[in-house]
């Protein structure tokens, strides 16, 4: 019998294992205070009205919600879809170009296969969604960061990164971009800066993924457009219902330049035929049937009670020299220990203590020393959130005071 990693392919052999997955094994000991997961508060969610839908579409609705269903979805949460897109900011998008995925990270998964082949460039911002790049590395795309602000992507860094990969004759498959309150940076990229995003790489001839999870999350912000609203053709955009309804329904969608449409699906089929059907109807129900919007407001004003707690916190008890961002919206608080600190050993530390969070080298795809740190808020109530900074707060401390000089 072969060695088991002789059956691996090239690409498996790659695949590395996050510090995310270390993080998430600790999160689950009992009494330990997780600020690692995005996971979504779900206490708002009407749970008995969509149990008695969840019945109906089996009993009532069993042969078709049990069935195989549509490559690109249901019509009705295609429909459905676009929608919620009107409420981000796209007006107008045609149900046609709407492709149903188990998740907007199915929706990534679709489009590095669609897009890249081996050895591509795909362009992230640094830092960026460790997911993503968990799947550039399985379909082998070389992910090469550009800088960002507290305003996202720096476009005159971008040019120069799209400029000097070109100069070296290297494919570049697509921009991959998180516009609005990023993961794991939280943050927001000005309407200006995502038209100028826009121009840079239609004139470098490099398709957009704008992925956009959070857009309607914003504590006192209408959502900012997204970059697919004025450029319809040059974005591949990525919408789901993770963190404004449920992410265990696993239903998400991708809005096509039409140009891809049919490639886009066919390769989603070859991966899973269709999406979920019970979900996808599940889905349906909550945004047609149901005051959705009424939710997500009331789910984004108790993320911004839930940072303002965490964040107050961290200000009364962390040593001044860390930087804490206050978000403008969304699921995470992005941090910073002075120069020379690597959070990744600290992760370790924080755990015996009982409070665990996501290092800075998660998202880089070097996965080098880095000194940030990513806290989620979303999942976690306020008070909880205090006792995690008051356990988190001596280790941070020590490892500031600790520096040599
Ligand atoms: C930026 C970003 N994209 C995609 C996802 C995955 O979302 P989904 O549950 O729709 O697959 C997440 C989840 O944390 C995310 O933060």
């Amino acid at each position: 019998m072969a060695e088991p990693s002789a059956f691996l392919s090239d690409r498996a052999r790659g695949v590395r294992q996050s510090a995310v997955r270390d993080v998430f094994d600790l999160a689950m000991t009992p009494g330990v205070v997780s600020l690692a997961g995005g996971n979504p508060w779900l206490d708002d969610l009407p749970l008995e009205d969509l149990g008695r839908v969840a019945e109906g579409l089996v009993a009532r609705q069993g042969h078709l919600s049990l069935q195989y269903g549509a490559g690109q979805g249901t019509p009705e949460l295609r429909d459905a879809a676009c929608t919620v897109m009107a409420a981000d900011g796209i007006e107008g998008a045609d149900p046609d170009l709407v492709v149903v995925t188990p998740g907007s990270q199915a929706g990534i998964d679709t489009a590095a296969r669609l897009l890249g082949n081996p050895g591509d460039a795909v362009v992230v911002e640094d830092p960026t969604f460790v997911g993503a790049l968990n799947t550039f590395n399985t379909w082998q795309l070389d992910a090469v960061t550009t800088p960002t602000d507290e305003e996202g992507l720096i476009p005159a860094f971008l040019r120069r990164t799209l400029q000097r990969l070109r100069a070296e004759g290297r494919r570049v498959a697509f921009l991959y971009t998180i516009p609005s309150y990023a993961n794991p940076s939280g943050a927001l990229m000005p309407a200006e800066r995502r038209d100028e995003v826009a121009r840079i790489c239609r004139e470098e001839g490099v398709l957009i993924v704008e992925d956009n999870p959070y857009g309607q999350l914003g504590f006192d912000d209408a959502p900012v457009p997204p970059i697919a609203a004025a450029h319809r053709d040059q974005v591949l955009y990525l919408g789901t219902v993770s963190k404004i309804f449920a992410p265990g329904v696993r239903i998400g969608w991708a809005l096509v330049p039409p140009v891809l449409l049919r490639e886009f699906y066919l390769c989603a089929e070859s991966a899973y035929i269709c999406p979920p059907v019970p979900s996808q109807m599940l889905a349906t129900a909550f945004l047609t049937r149901f005051d959705w919007q009424g939710h997500v407001a009331r789910c984004a004003a108790e993320y911004a009670r839930r940072c303002d707690a965490l964040v107050e916190e961290l200000e009364a008890r962390l040593d001044p020299r860390v930087l804490v961002t206050r978000p403008a919206g969304g699921f995470f608080v992005w941090a910073r220990m002075p120069d020379g600190v690597d959070t990744a050993p600290l992760m370790h530390a924080a755990a015996a203590e009982g409070v665990v969070f996501v290092p800075g080298a998660a998202f880089t795809p070097d996965g080098g020393p880095d000194p940030h740190f990513r806290l989620a808020f979303s999942f976690v109530a306020p008070e909880v959130l205090r006792e995690g900074v008051r356990r988190l707060a001596p280790v941070l401390n020590a490892a500031v005071s600790g520096r040599p000089g």
